[in-house]
């Protein structure tokens, strides 16, 4: 089938790269054209494994293409995607703007029957808006063109986006057409998916939200609890551990660290507060869940700075600015805030990671950036692990301790072996851990 895609992103890019995997010819337009010309030149303008191998590979099959001209790929597909981005607003609402947009754009240019597929993560009732943004727009033309309307959320974690998009655990289809339904179907129909669900656009919609908001759950949960651990000396990673031992509870997402980040969890949380809120609700959990996460990484350091005695003046090395590893995304990443603080208190900061350097000169151009985590551990008071990348985990920590100042790791990722540390000789601090 011929599909369209607006937005390039990381979920329109890859979401095209599955499409055309699965054998359909895909066409994908953003309205940034800097970006539109790098996937031109075979550069994806972000880091994920595989992703660039795998456009050169459909783009020279023909089977992908990237372009500006919005008009012209509606035009041409009976199916358009949205993927564009549903960033928060500073009350914490989903900003629609940008879905608003294309739904225009579609309205204006589109010539006969489509499915206007929106695989943004968006509010529930968002399906029924772009209808109506679409509606009006053909309204204006005086035409009465069919279409449909359908959610179809993303559930890929970056770093694990192409396989997670090739080979979905589950797709979730939100239709009110059974016309629409059967092309979904048909799109999906090569894809090795245990699951396909079929269900109302508002019941798909809210999948999304409760399902991020269920795992940041699981997380701020086990958060919390590692500051009651800390404070019993009990050691939360073995909780987790068997805790996890129970398949109802099952062991992923239970990994207590310094709050989690990304383009997804901070902001959906939030969003479904919100939408909550609208309605006079007060969700108490999701709330919770959010609060957590937002002091996680302050509580962390002020632990750390009490160890250290004080930041100020003293060598403090960042390892990982991230905000998980595989990724070079720094969207709501841990490290900013641990930056952000270290900056305050006078700290002489030196950071490495594989892969999210270059966003992070741009926020805070004054500390030094090392090209690797020995460099970067040269002469430090103490080292703040902030992304569990495998270069850390890995890390001859042997050779790390004859260049560093003092031996202190705070380990906001829980990723290092304590025993093993102590028996160094680091004084080892991780998250919900009692010292050895
Ligand atoms: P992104 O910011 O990486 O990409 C969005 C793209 O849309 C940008 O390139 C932007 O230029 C383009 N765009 C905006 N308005 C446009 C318009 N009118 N016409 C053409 N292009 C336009 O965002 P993303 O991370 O790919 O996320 C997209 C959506 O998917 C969001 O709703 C997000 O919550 C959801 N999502 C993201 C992930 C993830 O891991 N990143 C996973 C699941 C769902
Ligand atoms: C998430 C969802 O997993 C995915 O299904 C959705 O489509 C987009 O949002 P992503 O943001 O890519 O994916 O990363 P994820 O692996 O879920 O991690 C999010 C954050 O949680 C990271 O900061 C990570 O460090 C943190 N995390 C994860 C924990 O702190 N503990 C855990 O046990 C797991």
């Amino acid at each position: 089938m011929k599909i369209a895609i607006i937005g390039a992103g990381y979920v329109g890019t890859t979401t095209a790269a599955a499409f055309a995997h699965h054998g359909h010819e895909v066409f994908v337009a953003d309205n940034n054209q800097e970006k539109i010309k790098a996937f031109q030149r075979l550069k994806v303008p972000f880091y994920e494994d595989g992703l660039e191998e795998a456009l050169k590979e459909f783009i020279q099959k023909n089977l992908l293409s990237f372009t500006t001209d919005i008009k012209q790929i509606i035009q041409g597909c009976e199916v358009i995607f949205l993927a564009v981005g549903t960033p928060s607003l500073t009350t914490g609402e989903a900003d629609l703007s940008y879905i608003k947009e294309a739904a225009k754009e579609i309205g204006r240019y589109m010539n006969d029957y489509k499915v206007i597929v929106i695989k943004s993560t968006v509010p529930v009732g968002t399906v029924n808006y772009v209808q109506e943004v679409i509606q009006d727009e053909l309204k204006a033309r005086k035409s009465n063109i069919p279409f449909d309307t359908v959610s179809n959320p993303e559930f890929l974690r970056e770093g694990k986006a192409m396989e997670d998009a090739i080979d979905p655990e589950r797709i979730v289809i939100g239709s009110d057409s059974e016309r629409a339904e059967t092309i979904m179907r048909t799109i999906y129909k090569e894809f090795r998916c245990p699951n396909i669900m079929c269900t109302s656009p508002k019941n798909a919609e809210m999948i999304k939200y409760a399902s991020n908001s269920f795992l940041a759950a699981k997380i701020s949960f086990m958060n919390e609890l590692a500051r009651l651990c800390d404070v019993l000396g009990v050691d939360v990673a073995e909780v987790s551990k068997g805790m996890g031992l129970d398949s109802r509870i099952g062991h992923q997402f239970l990994q207590a660290g310094i709050g989690y980040g990304g383009s997804c969890f901070p902001k959906d949380t939030k969003a479904l507060a919100q939408i909550a809120l609208q309605r006079n609700l007060s969700l108490g959990i999701v709330e919770a869940v959010c609060a957590v996460n937002e002091t996680q990484a302050q509580w962390f350091l002020e632990k750390a700075e009490n160890a250290l005695g004080s930041f100020s003046g003293k060598q403090i090395t960042v390892l990982g600015l991230t905000f998980k590893p595989d990724t070079d995304d720094i969207r709501e990443a841990s490290s900013l805030k641990i930056i952000d603080y270290l900056v305050k208190k006078k700290a002489l900061i030196s950071v490495f990671d594989p892969k999210g350097m270059e966003h992070v000169k741009k926020l805070f151009p004054g500390i030094s950036y090392k090209t690797d985590p020995l460099q970067a551990l040269t002469n430090a008071d103490a080292a703040i692990i902030a992304t569990e990348w495998k270069q850390f985990t890995e890390l001859d920590w042997k050779s790390a301790k004859k260049v560093m100042a003092q031996p202190y790791i705070f380990d906001g990722r829980n990723s290092l072996d304590p025993e093993v540390m102590k028996n160094l000789g680091y004084v080892y601090m991780g998250v919900g851990r009692p010292p050895l």
